[in-house]
């Protein structure tokens, strides 16, 4: 299946006594953004770790643009870059040494100006040659961004992107999403706000209890839920009150 960055059978990872997925199945359309919903400590982070080869999982299959990732690790790391759950720059350096070191990791041709251009596209050219570590949050996260995407990866993995950020930097980090995917490039979103998926996937599942529980694109989900009749007014179901139906717990328990 040509058209599909990531394809998931009966994944299942354990780590001892703690099955964390039991039986995790999805599939994701090249050039999409995908979201994967699920409470702290379910599972997103493994999931990631798996597809970006970082883990191995106990049974199932999962299949990254064409190559599987218990079989070709080396090809699916050449297609796709991870941004984690923690910005990984270098406080010591510089943002444009950031920049230029990963390029040089990757092997391009022309760092400096595979630099310039990110420096550039990311509003960052003004700080570019100053240390990260008097950069705020905001031009951490955009700099995070910038180096995951040196060397034009065709699927990029965000986990959890905007966890801990205040709001204006999270509206940053979605418009930024959202050019990337207008790009062309498949994006895989994991979060654990219900407004972060409906502003941003296409398709969003959510993972519970270690498996997928729905999958489908807002409307779909919209749709399993019939609107409640309030006299007259039809309300729709927000994303937030299907995952609480689903979970069937409230949000605050699910931390
Ligand atoms: N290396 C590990 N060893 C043992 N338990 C782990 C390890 N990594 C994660 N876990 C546990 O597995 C569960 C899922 O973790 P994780 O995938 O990080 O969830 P999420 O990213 O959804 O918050 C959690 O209960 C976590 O404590
Ligand atoms: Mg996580």
């Amino acid at each position: 299946m040509q058209n599909m960055a990531i394809q998931v059978k009966g994944l299942w990872k354990s780590y001892k006594q703690l099955h964390v997925l039991k039986g995790v199945d999805f599939k994701v359309e090249r050039g999409t953004i995908f979201a994967l919903l699920g409470s702290n400590g379910a599972g997103k982070t493994t999931i990631v770790k798996i597809l970006s080869t970082l883990l191995k999982q106990d049974s199932g299959t999962a299949v990254v643009n064409g190559f599987d990732v218990a079989v070709k690790p080396e090809s699916v790391r050449q297609t796709i870059s991870l941004t984690g759950q923690f910005t990984a720059v270098d406080e010591i350096l510089t943002g444009r040494e950031n920049l230029i070191m990963i390029a040089r990791l990757r092997h391009l041709k022309k760092p400096r100006q595979v630099a310039d251009d990110l420096l550039n596209r990311f509003d960052l050219a003004s700080a570019a040659d100053r240390r990260v570590s008097a950069y705020s949050g905001g031009m951490r996260r955009r700099l995070d961004i910038a180096m995951s995407l040196i060397g034009k990866p065709q699927l990029i993995f965000l986990d959890e992107p905007t966890t801990g950020l205040d709001p204006e930097v999270r509206l940053e980090v979605w418009k930024i999403v959202k050019k990337l995917a207008a790009g062309g490039t498949t994006i895989f979103l994991t979060t654990q706000y219900l407004e972060e998926a409906e502003q941003l996937a296409d398709r969003i599942a959510i993972l519970h209890d270690g498996k997928i529980i729905v999958d489908g694109t807002l409307a779909e989900l919209k749709e399993l839920f019939p609107p409640a009749k309030v006299e007259y007014v039809k309300k729709q179901p927000t994303l937030e009150e299907i995952f609480l139906a689903i979970v069937g717990k409230k949000k605050e328990d699910a931390k």
